[in-house]
């Protein structure tokens, strides 16, 4: 049994529905794209690298695994500008594009990639979001979703609090006083 740390509030959700979940959106995927002849997947660091790998070992479609790292400038900020820190390798002009991701929240991230994605011309471009928060955000669509939850700070499955918790197997909230302190 993996131990809980005092930090974690309750757990949302477990290591077995993710498991389960994750291999049924795969196999969506593969359904979708059974006719394509390569899928480019671009997993969002740090966050995505567990689910993107973990998604990725169930597909059974022609694929490719690429990577864009991103910051914020700040979550709070109106624009929700993000600067690239890492790009992908190839040109995306007439490849089938899917970007995935651990967590939409304000949606400024998914939002600002998507638009900056689609200006380099694919020939299809969806995303593929492990959670995504329950709040007022921007209205940016996710065409595979694994879970819907509350407006909380979550940790686990690659996502983190100040880099901590990423590897937990599950998505779990963090007790408030652990991000209120500071
Ligand atoms: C997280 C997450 C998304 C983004 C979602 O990344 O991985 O990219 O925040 O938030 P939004 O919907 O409010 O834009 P973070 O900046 O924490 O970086 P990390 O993945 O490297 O931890």
């Amino acid at each position: 049994m993996y131990p809980t740390p005092p930090e974690i509030e309750r757990i949302l959700v477990t290591s077995e529905q993710i498991e389960q979940r994750v291999a049924e959106l795969a196999q969506q995927i593969n359904q979708d794209y059974a006719t394509v002849e390569r899928l480019y997947i671009i997993g969002i660091l740090k966050g995505a690298f567990i689910f993107l790998a973990d998604l990725t070992r169930h597909l059974t479609i022609p694929h490719a695994v690429d990577f864009m790292a991103l910051s914020s400038y700040g979550k709070t900020t109106v624009s929700g500008a993000v600067r690239i820190l890492m790009d992908v390798r190839e040109p995306l002009e007439g490849q089938h594009v899917l970007i995935v991701e651990d967590i939409v929240d304000s949606g400024h991230t998914l939002n600002y990639l998507t638009h900056l994605i689609h200006n380099r011309r694919p020939a299809s471009l969806r995303t593929c979001v492990l959670v995504r928060k329950q709040r007022n955000g921007i209205n940016v669509t996710v065409d595979y979703l694994g879970f819907t939850i509350p407006d909380v700070w979550v940790v686990g499955y690659g996502l983190d609090y100040a880099d901590r918790f990423r590897t937990l197997p599950y998505v779990a909230e963090l007790k408030r006083e652990v991000y209120s302190q500071k």
